[in-house]
């Protein structure tokens, strides 16, 4: 499939803010095989991503997604929510970043990696003990980064939706099967069912795109 073709039926609604989550899972649920992501994926998806990216003001992401990336080479800004601030503040991510990252944490970060932070990105302190995630986005909304769009890992993804900001998910469904202990695409405290509407569905081979949206 040509990923013009694909990425085209992914505008964002007019109404926002609006937040996209974009994940990919096995067809038994899991999120990785053997603690890799990249297993599971495959280049369609891949450039799906970078589409999505594109079309968003902002892209989210929780730490532990972040600490396996070598670099993230898109313009749009990336946000990510840590406590540890256990981050490579001079790795490409950061020190090669094309816009200025987001650095959204809680009071409890260590000073010292404050500083560290303060120095590659803006620091946003949204919280004591943690970072509160419904504040967090509503502060970049007011900031205009109304269209946002959040890549996990499952525990940020549990707490956007419990914060009640999941309004579409795009799931690419892995044609395999793998067994094992790997994460749902959400991880956290069960929740109040939040059902959504199917918007569409794009075959590509043996892998599916999934597009739903929560009913406003
Ligand atoms: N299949 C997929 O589509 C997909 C997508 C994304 C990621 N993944 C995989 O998922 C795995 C990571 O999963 P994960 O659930 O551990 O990752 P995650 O959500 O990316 O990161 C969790 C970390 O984010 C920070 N964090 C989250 N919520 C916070 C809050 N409210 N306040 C402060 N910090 C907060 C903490 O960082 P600190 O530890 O720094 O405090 C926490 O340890 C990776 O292996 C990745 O490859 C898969």
């Amino acid at each position: 499939m040509e990923i013009e073709e694909l990425a085209g039926a992914y505008d964002y609604p007019e109404d926002s803010p609006w937040l996209r989550a974009n994940m990919i899972a096995t067809l038994d649920g899991a999120i990785q095989y053997k603690g890799n992501t990249g297993a599971i994926g495959y280049e369609t998806d891949w450039l799906l991503m970078q589409e999505l990216r594109k079309r968003a003001d902002v892209v989210i992401m929780g730490a532990s997604t972040v600490r396996e990336y070598d670099e993230f080479p898109s313009a749009t800004p990336l946000v990510v929510v840590s406590r540890s601030l256990d981050l490579d503040f001079d790795g490409k991510v950061f020190a090669g970043a094309r816009s200025r990252p987001i650095v959204v944490t809680c009071a409890a970060a260590p000073a010292e990696r404050l500083r560290a932070a303060g120095e590659r990105a803006e620091v946003l302190v949204c919280g004591d003990r943690s970072a509160d995630v419904g504040l967090m986005l509503e502060t970049l909304a007011q900031r205009g980064l109304r269209r946002m769009l959040c890549e996990g890992g499952p525990t940020l993804l549990a707490e956007v939706a419990a914060a009640g900001w999941l309004h579409e998910l795009c799931l690419t469904m892995s044609p395999m099967v793998v067994a094992g202990t790997a994460k749902r695409i959400l991880d956290g405290p069960v929740i109040d069912i939040q059902r959504m509407k199917l918007r569409h569905t794009v075959q590509d081979g043996d892998y599916l795109f999934l597009r739903y949206q929560v009913e406003r």
